[in-house]
């Protein structure tokens, strides 16, 4: 995708559509359905550069393309469908878009619900004649769930700096290979990954849509929402060494199991969370090695995913669990480790941009939300808000992920009146 000077790579030349139906969310959202359903863990697994996540990039450029927009992957991997004002001069672009892959097993609406709408949005602009005095971008963000290389939202870390690129060059996936190779592999030049100060002095604004992940618009009766805050989170790396062996000839006063004592530090962190009203704690992955049945394991490596409005408490729960994890430890005659992956502190959208979607979408409340996004990653840089959708599950990172068809026609024709409001 990018040339050995690490510039943009265009795909296409644009094509306008000349079909007369307008699609609709549901219709684009069903066209990619059979994209990455997971037989063994139900719902969908799309994990950057994975075959779905490929064809579902193929399947948004391929859509950018029919609308006349013009489609470029940038160096870091984010894919970009310019509708160009006359003379193209990108300055103070409008841009909107979410990411196309996912969690294991995870919805079909965490993230592809904001590309298709930001699609439709813009055939719904194109219907009322709008003729854009700024550019607008529709965005696909890669590795915004950070399940291939364990960093969340790094593609636009990667576009805003906040990343180290050798740090990113040398993630891994868990099959061993390198964000470099991997990024190599499918046409980036992984020397030229990094900041990207042109692309990002150009965005004048981003406004993601995105499905909501909680409860908040079932109680509140609505079917959107304007964000207003994004809980800090942070994603640490535990690996608990013990000795490995023989799980019919050791005995149990004779073990330094680490499956034990990492059990031991679940129900811990747990436990320390609880102390903390709002706080969240999670371990949701963990890793035996060497992994047997009869093998009493030589180390066990489990992540773990801390949240809380103050980033204090949240630098402070990490801090007791790892306490109390060195202590089971020792217990167990194991030792721990623990490093720090990811952290996002807590963010606040831009109050004037939230003020202007509200004039724009006056019956829709203000809501937070404890999940991250690409929006608060470059919220630090430039301008940005989110318009969220009715889950009528409330669940999400699930199969059990849900949005009603009439809502999600709401919420593009919202995002439509949104980004018409900030062309004028
Ligand atoms: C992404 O959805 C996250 O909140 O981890
Ligand atoms: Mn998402
Ligand atoms: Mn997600």
């Amino acid at each position: 995708m990018t040339n050995p000077t690490g510039s943009l790579t265009n795909h296409t030349s644009p094509t306008h559509r000349t079909g007369t139906t307008a699609a609709t969310v549901t219709g684009l959202m069903s066209d990619i359905a059979h994209l990455g359903t997971d037989p063994i863990r139900g719902g969908y697994t799309r994990p950057v550069y994975s075959t779905a996540e490929l064809d579902l990039r193929s399947w948004f450029i391929d859509q950018a393309t029919q609308r006349g927009l013009a489609v470029e992957t940038d160096r870091n991997g984010a894919i970009w469908a310019w509708w160009d004002t006359p003379g193209k001069d990108r300055a103070n672009a409008l841009v909107t878009g979410s990411h196309l892959d996912s969690v294991p097993g995870g919805g079909p609406f965490d993230g592809p619900l904001g590309v298709a709408s930001a699609l439709v949005a813009v055939d719904i602009l194109k219907a009322r004649g709008t003729n854009p005095t700024r550019p607008l971008a529709v965005v696909v963000f890669p590795e915004e769930e950070g399940s291939r290389f364990g960093v969340a939202c790094l593609g636009s870390r990667l576009m805003t700096g906040a990343i180290d690129p050798d740090k990113a060059r040398n993630l891994r996936d868990p099959d061993g290979n390198t964000f470099a190779d991997i990024a190599k592999a499918n046409g980036l030049d992984p020397r030229y990954v990094g900041r990207d100060e042109e692309l990002l002095g150009n965005i004048g604004a981003f406004v993601e849509l995105h499905v909501e992940q909680g409860r908040g618009l079932i109680d509140l009766n609505q079917p959107i929402a304007i964000a207003s805050s994004i809980l800090g989170h942070g994603r640490w790396k535990l690996s608990i060494n013990g000795q490995g062996n023989h799980a019919g000839t050791t005995l149990m006063a004779d073990r330094h199991d680490p499956m034990v004592a990492a059990s031991r530090t679940v129900v811990a962190i747990r436990d320390t969370a609880r102390k903390q009203p709002q706080a969240r704690a999670t371990v949701g992955r963990l890793q035996p090695v060497p992994g047997g049945t009869n093998v009493i394991a030589s180390r066990v490596d489990f992540w773990l995913d801390v949240r809380h409005p103050d980033d204090a408490i949240t630098a402070a729960v990490v801090e007791a669990i790892h306490a109390q994890a060195q202590l089971i430890a020792a217990e167990e005659g194991c030792t721990v480790t623990l490093s720090e992956e990811s952290l996002s502190p807590t963010v606040h959208f831009d109050p004037g941009l939230q003020k202007q979607l509200q004039l724009a979408l006056p019956e829709a409340p203000i809501l937070d939300t404890g999940a991250g996004h690409d929006a608060g990653v470059l919220s630090p840089y430039v301008q940005t808000a989110m318009v969220f959708v009715r889950n009528p599950s409330g669940i999400s990172h699930s199969p059990e992920e849900h949005v009603v068809d009439e809502d999600a026609e709401i919420g593009a024709q919202a995002l439509a009146d949104a980004l018409a409001s900030l062309l004028d």
